[in-house]
């Protein structure tokens, strides 16, 4: 069996150890391993897949003496915009985990439950898409193919670890009274109405990453709108999402629908007060809905409540399944 090679880019990060977590889990068919991140983390050994790894500093000289296959990066934009293209002259495919390639006409953004296909006209980068978008649209594709989704509207309950370790150290240092250095406000004990940069629009770059990427990856043709929040919860990120259909739709169809989900779990027991939580969601792979409930303030809709695990099925989990995906392609 073919075996290929792999890096890591920003192999440091909150997202890049998750990724090792994961590429552990999954096992892929792997000759070598290169870990990158910046020269502050250059030289350090990490201990991944039963063998020390020397974190290689991200720069030209280092990219073309690892000839890799496929570059998973989450290094942030920048680091992006300048070190992918790099990759990919060396013949690698980049899965990025940034927003920097998203929106580009000839990068595919992908979540593999919903357009696994448009990975086949990737030119050298496949965008991994935004980690609120990603969770919503694996519950809205089967509901999509079944009623057809005529306008979405997206209040979400973001968990700090979607700002990388930063995010994650301004809420456990919080509860000790130690001032906010990521988020404008203290995060501990509040809800910050703001997530990413202001536009002109009084919008939200995080709130126009996920009406355009949902778009882009279901149908450009739906009518969506996002009020995004950033929430005192470590880690998984919770929305609630009101949809409604071209066609007619009953309670029983949606949770058939739901239920027919690839990597979709319905949890959603009132009787029992089952329903997801960042609590019972962490860890997992899968996408959680429940909650759910027919909007009758219009000719068809409903209400759900979606949960996965941000910094997996909402980063990590999603590009090591395009790079498998990359490696059954690459294996033909
Ligand atoms: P480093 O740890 O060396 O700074 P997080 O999202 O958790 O903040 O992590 C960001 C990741 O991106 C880290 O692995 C970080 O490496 C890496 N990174 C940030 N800037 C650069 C850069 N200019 N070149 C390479 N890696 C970078």
């Amino acid at each position: 069996m073919k075996k290929f090679n792999i890096a890591v880019v920003g192999a440091t990060g909150m997202v890049g150890s998750k990724f090792l977590e994961v590429l552990t889990e999954r096992n892929l068919p792997v000759e070598n391993y290169y870990l990158f991140a910046s020269a502050r983390s250059a030289g350090k050994v990490v201990d991944f897949m039963g063998k020390p790894h020397t974190i290689i500093e991200l720069n030209e000289e280092n990219i073309n003496a690892t000839k890799v296959d496929i570059a998973l990066f989450s290094a942030g934009g920048s680091t992006s915009a300048k070190f992918a293209p790099s990759f990919v002259k060396t013949g690698a495919v980049v899965v990025d985990n940034s927003s920097e390639w998203r929106m580009c006409d000839d990068v595919p953004l992908v979540v593999p439950e919903v357009n696994a296909s448009d990975i086949d006209w990737n030119n050298g980068i496949i965008a991994n898409p935004n980690c609120s978008t990603i969770q919503a649209v694996v519950a809205l594709k089967p509901l999509h193919d079944k009623y057809t989704i005529k306008r979405i509207v997206y209040s979400t309950y973001q968990a700090v670890s979607g700002a990388g370790v930063a995010g994650y150290t301004d809420l456990v240092d919080g509860v000790n009274g130690v001032a906010p250095k990521k988020f404008p406000y203290p995060i501990f004990n509040n809800v910050i109405p703001q997530i990413d940069v202001f536009l002109p629009n009084g919008y939200t770059k995080e709130e126009e990453k996920m009406i355009l990427e949902t778009q882009k990856i279901l149908d450009k043709n739906i009518k969506v709108t996002a009020t995004t929040v950033r929430v005192p919860v470590l880690n998984s990120h919770s929305e609630s999402i009101n949809v409604e259909f071209e066609k007619p739709c009953t309670l029983e169809g949606i949770y058939e629908a739901l239920r027919s989900g690839e990597n979709l779990i319905v949890m959603d027991d009132p009787a029992n007060i089952s329903y997801p939580m960042p609590c019972n969601v962490t860890g997992n792979d899968d996408t959680y809905v429940g909650r759910v409930r027919i909007d009758d303030t219009v000719d068809s809709g409903c209400n759900l409540w979606v949960v996965a695990d941000n910094i997996r099925k909402g980063a990590a989990t999603n590009a090591v399944q395009i790079a498998e995906k990359l490696i059954a392609k690459m294996s033909k």
